[in-house]
Parts: C-alpha cells; sequence; structure tokens
C-alpha cells in the first residue's frame, strides 16, 4: 500500500461521546474543536440561549426543540492525529440512530456528571460499546461543582456498569474549593483556574508536591493524597491491554464548562485510543483498514439535511483503504456500481463537498434511493458484504393511519421509505394489517409525522399503544394465535417474522411460564 495512504490511516481516530442529557457532550465538544483550530470561538455548536441553532440542527423539528436529532460528524487535527468525532443525539428521545452511531467508531467518551453519576441513556449506550468490545474512555464533568465523592463514583463505574476503572487523575477539593487535579499518569499536579505558566506543579518520586505551595496544607490535598494512596494500594493496575478491550475505562475529571482538564484528557486519550479498526464480513474475513481496496458500511441514512434539495445522505464508514471522489464503487447488496461524483464531508452544518477520505472517516453519499443501512460499499474487484449492523428492540409503539384515506398510496410509499432509512420499525397486525410503528424513543415517532406531512404531503393519525415489551420467536412453527390475549398482542415485522408485543416484564415472564415450549428472544 501507498505509504502516504497508510500513514493518512493510522491517524485517524473515531470516536462518540456518550452520556445522559445535560452532562455536558456539547460542552466539551466544543472545547475539543476549538483545540483542533476546527471552530473559532466556543458557542459555535450550541446556542440555544443566543439564538443561534446548533450547527447540528439540520431539521426543522430540532430547531423547534432547540434539541439535536441526527448524529453530526465533526472532524479536526490535533497532536499529529486527525480525530472524527461522531455526535450522538443527546436527548432523552434518543433514537436508533445513536445507537447505530455506535456500530461506526473505534472508541467512545463517556461523559458523567459528578453529581448525578451514571444515568439511563448512559448506560444504554454503554452496554451498545460493551457489546461492542470497543475501549471506552470516561470523563467526570462539573467538578467545579459540589457532586459525589469519587471514590463512590469509581464504585459505581464498576457495580452499575460492571466496567473496571483506573483513575488517571483524581480531583483536589471540589465546587468552591476545587483546587486541581492530581494527574496520576503525567506526574503533576494541574491547577484550577491558574494562568497556563503556573499551571503544573510537579511531584517528587513519593508522588508529593515538589515544591513548597500553599495548596500542600490544605486539608483537600491531604484528603487526595490519602485517597491516591487507596488507589495505589487497592486500586486497579493500569492496563493498557484491557483498555483496548473495553474491559477497563481510564478515568479523568474535570471541568469543561470552564475547560479545564480537558485539553490533558484529549492529549492523553489519543496515546491509547485506537486508530481504525479491522472489520468482518459475513464470512468472516478480516478487513483490515489498510488494505488496498476501498470499503465501507452504511450506517445511517438521512433524509432532506437541506430543505431546497430534496436529497438523502447516505453515512459512510470507511473501513479500508482511500476513497476518492470520482471513483466508481459497488454496493454489494444489488451489485450496482455507482460513480461517486457527490460526496460530503461534515463539520455540523458546514457540509464541504470531500475530494479524498481515507479508512476511519465518514463520508456521505448523495443517494438517490441505492442504499439501505448496513449496506456495504467497495472500490476494488473483490465483492464482500459486511457483518450485519445489529437492530434495536423498540420500546414504544404506535398505531398509524393515513387521515385521508385518498392518500394511502402516498401513506405507504413514504412509510416504506422511512422505515428503509432506519428511522422508525414498521409492523403489522395479523389479519386486519392494520400499520404498528415502532421507536426506541418517543422523537422519532414526531420526526416521522413530521416527515410524513412534509415530504409525502400525508397528514397522519397516531394512536399511542404505549410501551412493550418487543419478542422475536425462534420456533415460529410452534405459536398459534390462541396465545394471544390483552397483555399479549402477536404481530408481524418487516420481514414478516412473528413479534410478540408484551404488556410489561410481567406479562412476558408469564406467557413464558406458561408457553414454555416458545423460545422467545429480544433483539439488543
Ligand atoms: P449535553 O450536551 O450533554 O446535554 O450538555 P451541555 O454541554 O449542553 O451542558 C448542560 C449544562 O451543563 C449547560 O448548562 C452547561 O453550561 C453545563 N455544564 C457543562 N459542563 C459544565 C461544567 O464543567 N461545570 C458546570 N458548572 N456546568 C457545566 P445550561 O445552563 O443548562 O445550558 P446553557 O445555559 O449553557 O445553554
Amino acid at each position: 500500500m501507498d505509504l502516504n495512504v497508510k500513514e493518512e490511516i493510522l491517524k485517524r481516530r473515531t470516536f462518540a461521546i456518550i452520556s445522559h442529557p445535560d452532562a455536558g457532550k456539547t460542552t466539551i465538544t466544543e472545547k475539543l474543536l476549538y483545540f483542533g483550530g476546527a471552530i473559532r470561538d466556543a458557542g459555535t455548536v450550541k446556542g440555544k440561549k443566543s439564538g443561534k441553532f446548533a450547527t447540528s440542527d439540520w431539521m426543522e423539528i430540532e430547531k423547534q426543540r432547540g434539541i439535536s436529532v441526527t448524529s453530526s460528524v465533526m472532524q479536526f487535527d490535533f497532536n499529529d492525529c486527525r480525530i472524527n468525532i461522531l455526535d450522538t443525539p443527546g436527548h432523552q428521545d434518543f433514537s436508533e440512530d445513536t445507537y447505530r452511531t455506535l456500530m461506526a467508531v473505534d472508541s467512545a467518551v463517556m461523559i458523567i456528571d459528578v453529581a448525578k453519576g451514571i444515568e439511563v441513556q448512559t448506560l444504554k449506550l454503554f452496554k451498545v460499546c460493551r457489546m461492542r468490545g470497543i475501549p471506552i474512555f470516561t470523563f467526570i464533568n462539573k467538578l467545579d461543582r459540589q457532586g459525589k465523592e469519587p471514590l463512590e463514583l469509581m464504585e459505581e463505574l464498576e457495580e452499575v456498569l460492571g466496567i473496571q476503572s483506573y483513575a488517571m487523575n483524581w480531583p483536589i477539593g471540589m465546587g468552591k474549593e476545587f483546587l486541581g487535579i492530581y494527574d496520576r499518569f503525567n506526574n503533576r499536579i494541574e491547577q484550577f483556574r491558574t494562568e497556563e505558566k503556573d499551571r503544573y506543579l510537579p511531584l517528587d518520586e513519593d508522588g508529593e508536591l515538589a515544591v513548597d505551595h500553599s495548596m500542600k496544607i490544605t486539608s483537600y490535598y491531604k484528603e487526595a493524597m490519602e485517597d491516591i494512596k487507596l488507589l495505589n494500594e487497592a486500586g486497579n493496575e493500569f492496563d493498557k491491554d484491557k483498555i483496548q478491550n473495553g474491559e477497563l475505562t481510564p478515568v479523568f475529571f474535570g471541568s469543561a464548562l470552564t475547560n479545564f482538564g480537558v485539553q490533558t484528557f484529549l492529549e492523553t486519550y489519543l496515546q491509547f485510543a485506537p486508530a481504525p479498526q479491522p472489520r468482518i464480513t459475513e464470512d468472516d474475513q478480516e478487513v483490515n483498514p489498510i488494505d488496498n481496496d476501498f470499503s465501507g458500511f452504511v450506517f445511517k441514512i438521512q433524509a432532506n439535511m437541506n430543505p431546497a434539495h430534496r436529497d438523502r445522505i447516505a453515512f459512510v464508514r470507511i473501513v479500508s483503504g482511500k476513497f476518492e471522489r470520482g471513483m466508481n464503487i459497488t454496493q454489494t447488496r444489488t451489485g450496482k456500481s455507482i460513480k461517486v461524483t457527490q460526496s460530503t464531508q461534515f463539520l455540523a452544518d458546514d457540509r464541504e463537498t470531500v475530494e479524498t477520505a481515507f479508512a476511519g472517516d465518514i463520508i456521505g453519499l448523495y443517494d438517490t434511493g441505492n442504499y439501505q443501512i448496513g449496506d456495504t460499499v467497495v472500490g476494488g474487484k473483490k465483492n464482500f458484504l459486511f457483518e450485519k449492523l445489529p437492530q434495536f428492540t423498540p420500546e414504544l409503539f404506535m398505531k398509524v393511519t393515513a387521515k385521508n384515506v385518498m392518500k394511502s398510496k402516498h401513506f405507504h410509499k413514504g412509510i416504506l421509505q422511512l422505515v428503509q432509512e432506519g428511522a422508525i420499525q414498521y409492523y403489522k397486525t395479523l389479519h386486519t394489517e392494520e400499520v404498528i410503528l415502532g421507536a426506541v424513543g418517543q422523537l422519532q415517532f414526531e420526526v416521522f409525522e413530521h416527515r410524513m406531512k412534509n415530504e409525502y404531503n400525508v397528514d397522519v393519525r397516531m394512536d399511542s399503544i404505549g410501551s412493550k415489551v418487543a419478542r422475536w420467536i425462534e420456533n415460529e412453527e410452534d405459536v398459534k394465535e390462541s396465545m394471544t390475549g390483552p397483555r399479549s398482542m402477536l404481530v408481524k415485522d418487516r420481514y414478516d417474522r412473528y413479534v410478540f408485543l408484551f404488556e410489561n416484564d410481567f406479562a412476558t415472564r408469564w406467557f413464558q411460564d406458561k408457553y414454555e415450549h416458545i423460545k422467545l428472544f429480544n433483539l439488543l
């Protein structure tokens, strides 16, 4: 392989930030982009209050709600690395897109609010990362505010998430008394709210402050030193392999808002974050990022990013090789060859045409209906399919009809396209074939309704049937309709597979006790 191409690939770091809303994801993203020179003033990404919309606000509905629905991609250079951050919608109403974005990254940064600890959405996203075995780096944020005891948080990581942790640094004080961080990894103390030239204090070989400093006599310093001793003696050891396998998470403390600890985090993170990783094909072959031939897969399809042009964009994670505009690629599901003349790279909404891109990067391909989520694209002669992306079990369901029956054709066309895009999951009742839509989060329904009206000119009626526990069936031939009841509805999915929608976990267990021979399973 061309040495320059190899070098380009090896300097890529592609990650996502996982967190619960309000933990500080946007604030940290901003600081990272700022270090990388990608934005001039922090405050560009987010502007809820200033009236500027977040740059990732592509869709009308995002503007109305002031939240980010779609995942955008941001790229910048730092310390000889080319960094791609894939944004994951952080609102409570996050969707399958959020999960699928995690399929396209090589590592994840988990942000935790020091006062709140691990929250629901963090846990859900963490599980997906864990399933993939990708490295997870933890940033505990808002140390300028009073929060939980650091040791308590470390314990929470191990107990709630079941992952080992290693504190890369440790806070000295907190809230109003936040003095700085004891940096175990870089052997120094980084002082809070101190000018750069005086910010760092050295440690001696016993790990104590090496210089005379007023901090030394504070109770916060003494407490931190006691904790450090405890961590040194009883804590986990730093283990690079375990980090790479996602078994141990390095933990950093800081305060994104005051831009404290973020740069230290980024610098250290880049030393351990993996370069683009190989990916497995359906026939169990490994595709190496530095293979000569271009390959990639579609993990997201975004419609109408620009309402002036009715375009769809297929987001492709490049797995191997180099992409060049104008090249011919094959979409291997259909075998169709496509000359790529229009391709985009993303810094939120400043989309630029991309001429070249490398394994690890994300590119957007203009789509006139050629692509589906999970599709493989290749540039060389070898044809293959990458392993299927997992489907995620929806939790919320709605019965949907067109308000005007005359619009039924548009209604079905719209549903088909939006389902293919992965915006929503499709089910139907057994005999009456009524449409039921399933989603991971409520917002998917709102986006669906909005798009049906704006793009397909159909007003829909949505009747919630609430949250359900969806279970697929291994031995479908043994299923009988008499097994259904008010708490266990039987429907079919878009592939005509049977799915039980149970009222709740209790109803699921009750059913399983009664019909032991029916083998139920859930998607992720
Ligand atoms: P998110 O993307 O994860 O949802 O979080 P975001 O960065 O929007 O931060 C949520 C709130 O937390 C914001 O305040 C933000 O200013 C604040 N925040 C983020 N990092 C820190 C930190 O290190 N320390 C403190 N004290 N606050 C932090 P907000 O008032 O809700 O929003 P806004 O007024 O800034 O728009």
